[in-house]
């Protein structure tokens, strides 16, 4: 299959195109630079530069590729920013979204996989949180998730679009690659390892949530068995599945929680070396809990997530960090 992979020099979209270009895809990458640091390693794929949002450009880029699918990993997806920038993130992910999906309605491409996250439930209900429960997001990030996973059901009754709508939870780890790097980094593991390398202490962001150990607990998936998904998802789109007649929404996690506290002390362990932790206040819209029911990708996929223990992700994204920034040597 011929996939255009939109995001795919960032974290998840990299380790993805891996994924692909191995189980025998052609992959085009589409990546305006906007968020991606590094030189991620896309080995096999053709990198063009530019934006999902120019619907004309994207059209003639499906086109002139013979393109089949589209997996859409690119979006603006740090949480502060989106509540303090509501409009940068409707002009990339809503905007630049449906003229994403007219792209593909006018080149005639109907298969796509859209990058959504946890943030479109908010505050759940209930724990894990199944599919069907209610979409009430809390900030501008999930919020323009939802819009787009919305917009993308109603291109399929009116238009034929086969959507999967994939719901990650927190991705961590590295492949041998290709791996994490965000200018500001929002996410735990990124950041436990970057004190451990420094030096520098590390702060707890809440410690009085009605949690067992008072901080947040969120679930944590490999980006290799995430990769994996997007490969089963994209199959699932090929016309004439019922799995894809309407939008397929999957929530991706490893289906187990794991505190803040957990998660430093496996960093710990891992590592065989101590972390100053402080304790500070909460930083506000965190949920206490997220943690996915991933019954529907099991039996809809025949995906599991194989490699998403902490002491896997946790190992892969150390090694990603030494390889990207070798250690000083100690006489100089
Ligand atoms: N990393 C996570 O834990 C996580 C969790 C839930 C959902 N997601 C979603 O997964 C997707 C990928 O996340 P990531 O962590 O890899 O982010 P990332 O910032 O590393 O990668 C995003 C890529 O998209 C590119 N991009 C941004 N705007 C673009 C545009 N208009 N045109 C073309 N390219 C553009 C960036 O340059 C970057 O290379 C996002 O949609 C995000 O919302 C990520």
């Amino acid at each position: 299959m011929r996939v255009l992979v939109t995001g795919g020099a960032g974290y998840v979209g990299s380790v993805s195109v891996e994924r692909l270009v191995e189980a025998g895809h052609e992959v085009v990458v589409l990546d305006n630079h906007a968020t991606g640091f590094g030189s991620p390693d896309l080995t096999g794929a053709e990198l063009v530069d530019g934006t999902y949002g120019d619907r004309d450009a994207v059209q003639r880029l499906l086109e002139d590729r013979g393109i089949e699918a589209v997996l859409h990993c690119a979006a603006r997806s740090v949480v502060p920013e989106s509540v303090r920038n509501p409009s940068l993130y409707y002009v990339e992910n809503v905007q630049g979204g449906i003229a994403l999906l007219e792209a593909m309605r006018l080149a005639g491409v109907n298969r796509l996989v859209i990058s959504s996250t946890a943030a479109v439930y908010g505050v759940p209900e209930e724990v894990p949180i199944p599919e069907d429960a209610r979409l009430q997001p809390i900030n501008t990030y999930g919020e323009t998730k939802r819009t787009l996973e919305t917009a993308a059901g109603w291109y399929a009754s009116a238009h034929g679009l086969r959507p999967v709508a994939l719901r990650y939870f927190n991705v961590a780890g590295a492949s041998e690659r290709n791996g994490e790097r965000h200018e500001p980094e929002p996410h735990l593991i990124p950041n436990l390892l970057t004190s451990v390398r420094t030096g520098l202490p590390f702060t707890l962001t809440g410690v009085d949530y009605p949690t067992p150990d008072g901080t947040t607990i969120r679930d944590y998936l490999h980006v290799l068995d995430l990769a994996e998904a997007h490969r089963a998802a994209l199959e699932a789109t090929v016309p004439g599945d019922p799995r894809t007649d309407g939008l397929l929404a999957l929530n991706l996690g490893s289906g187990r929680g794991f505190g803040v506290r957990e998660v430093i002390a496996e960093v710990e362990r891992v590592l065989g070396q101590r972390l100053e932790v402080r304790e500070g206040p909460r930083r506000g819209g965190d949920p206490p809990a997220l943690v996915a029911k991933i019954d529907r990708a099991r039996e809809v996929l025949g995906w599991t997530p194989e490699r998403s223990t902490l002491e896997a992700m946790i190992g892969s994204a150390w090694a990603y960090q030494a390889r990207r920034e070798p250690a000083a040597p100690a006489d100089s």
